[in-house]
């Protein structure tokens, strides 16, 4: 083959290739979906995109959970179809898919209120995409589609590859909820709760540590409610957790979002027992008030929260709390407002999220007629935050003098510096020396500095 052919050729599959553009919003389970998406349109032949106006297929991977989150998708659509239009005019196709929860909650709406929009799919029918684009090429309809056939979807899956050079990844393990929060829109966009089989969960862990992978954080939005089917019966999270530590290669395991009610006594004492479990919980509380806690369906107080947290404590002293809050729920007096200011307090949180109530269609919190003022909900967010922040910044100063174990991520923005990450899940800022380790290695770390988000320390030595 002379030169002139080999660049021929280069040019012309450059041209047959197609390319996809996923943009994620939302929660770490929609970026383990946009990866899993990724991996079965690459079995389609589709590399990725750097920005959506190159793409033949853009994807909005969406977020339901709160009214800001599904008007950005709405104005993102309008920017994305006048790239459609700008493409159609140079005689190339774009295909535009919504995804995701509003998709699932939303359905036709989309299709009506945004125009230009050819896929519509929920977050429990992504493994059919190959079917969808092909649908929709042969009838040049917009598809629309919002079953769910979790089960099917997980097969499915199983049997394709997540790409990526990660050191850190997502793995799901259960989806869906069971528990209907009077806020939350996750059991209609999700569904009922699914564990996935034990088996399929450590055979995906162990294709992730064949790729490199160290740390896998189980995803599930009652992650602590797992129930997979394993030797006959059922597996509980703790045992998922005794399984995956001996999996060769994976050296940290996290998991989130936990509910309180589901955190079982086996899962406290795997905190004090498994090393590589770390020690991190996120457990939201969302309020402080018990009457609030009631009307919210949390099914406890926030007594037995604090009690919860006494016993995870006892089982492992240096773990980490994080939580979500909501304020501003229906009726919520500034008395009620002030009883979860008091829960943070007792807690001492190491970081946290916190939000103001957003009514969503079809749940039944939206329906009372007690929805407090837009100024009301926005003062008390700007009050817990500032706590939030107190607390996170008193706990990233703790732990300086510490030496804690650090598993390197990412390059830093210095030559011979690398980002990793702490036990806690906050980034660290690391000089390596030269011919020091690389990505993937755990060292001991002495940590020196704070920034605003992150740490920065001297490296010890290599552990693993
Ligand atoms: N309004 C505000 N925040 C909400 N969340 C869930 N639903 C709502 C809502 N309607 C928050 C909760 C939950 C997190 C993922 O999002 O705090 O834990
Ligand atoms: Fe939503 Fe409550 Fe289920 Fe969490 S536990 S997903 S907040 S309904």
């Amino acid at each position: 083959m002379n030169d002139m052919s080999a660049i021929a050729l280069t040019a012309e599959t450059e041209t047959a290739q197609k390319k996809v553009f996923i943009r994620t919003y939302g929660c770490q389970m929609n970026v383990y979906d946009s990866t899993r998406m990724e991996a079965i349109l690459a079995g389609e032949g589709y590399a990725q995109a750097a920005a959506p106006e190159e793409a033949d297929l853009v994807i909005l991977n969406t977020c339901h959970i709160r009214e800001k989150a599904a008007e950005k998708v709405y104005s993102e659509l309008g920017k994305i179809r006048a790239m459609k239009r700008e493409r159609e005019g140079a005689g190339r196709d774009m295909v535009i898919a919504v995804a995701g929860c509003v998709a699932q909650a939303e359905g036709e709406e989309i299709a009506k209120r945004a125009k230009g929009v050819d896929l519509v799919f929920g977050p429990q029918t992504f493994h059919r995409l190959p079917e969808y684009l092909a649908r929709h090429r042969e009838t040049g309809r917009t598809v629309v589609e919002t079953e769910f056939p979790a089960e099917e979807k997980f097969k499915a899956l199983t049997a394709k590859a997540s790409p990526g050079t990660a050191v850190a990844a997502f793995l799901t393990v259960q989806e869906g909820c069971d528990k209907f929060c009077s806020f939350c829109v996750v059991p209609y966009t999700r569904g009922a709760e699914f564990s996935r089989p034990m088996a399929q969960v450590l055979a995906e862990a162990r294709g992730l540590a064949g790729r490199g992978v160290r740390e896998v954080t189980l995803l599930g939005q009652n992650v602590n409610a797992y129930r997979g089917e394993a030797d006959g019966g059922t597996a509980s999270l703790a045992r998922l957790v005794t399984e995956l530590s001996s999996v060769p290669g994976i050296e940290r395991i996290r998991y989130t979002t936990s509910h309180p009610r589901d955190m079982s006594d086996d899962l406290i004492a795997a905190h004090a027992e498994n090393q590589k479990l770390m020690p991190y919980l996120h457990l939201p509380v969302q309020a402080g008030s018990n009457r609030i806690l009631k009307a919210m369906n949390r099914g406890h107080t926030a007594e037995e929260y604090l009690d919860l947290l006494a016993k995870v404590r006892a089982a492992r002293p240096d773990i980490a709390i994080s939580g979500d809050f909501i304020v501003g729920f229906p009726g919520e007096t500034e008395a009620e407002f002030e009883e979860t200011m008091a829960l943070v307090r007792t807690v001492g949180y190491a970081s946290a999220f916190s939000f103001k109530y957003s009514p969503r269609p079809g749940t039944p919190a939206a329906e009372r007629p007690d929805q407090l003022p837009e100024d009301v909900k926005l003062d008390r967010l700007h009050r817990l935050q500032a706590l939030l922040l107190d607390q996170q910044q008193a706990f990233n100063r703790s732990c300086v003098g510490g030496t804690f174990p650090v598993l390197l991520e990412k390059p830093g923005r210095r030559d011979g510096q690398m980002i990793g990450r702490s036990p806690y899940l906050q980034s660290v800022h690391i000089e390596i020396p030269e011919g020091g380790p690389g990505f993937g290695a755990l060292v001991e770390c002495r940590i020196e500095g704070v920034g605003p988000n992150s740490l920065s320390g001297q490296y010890v030595r290599q552990t693993a």
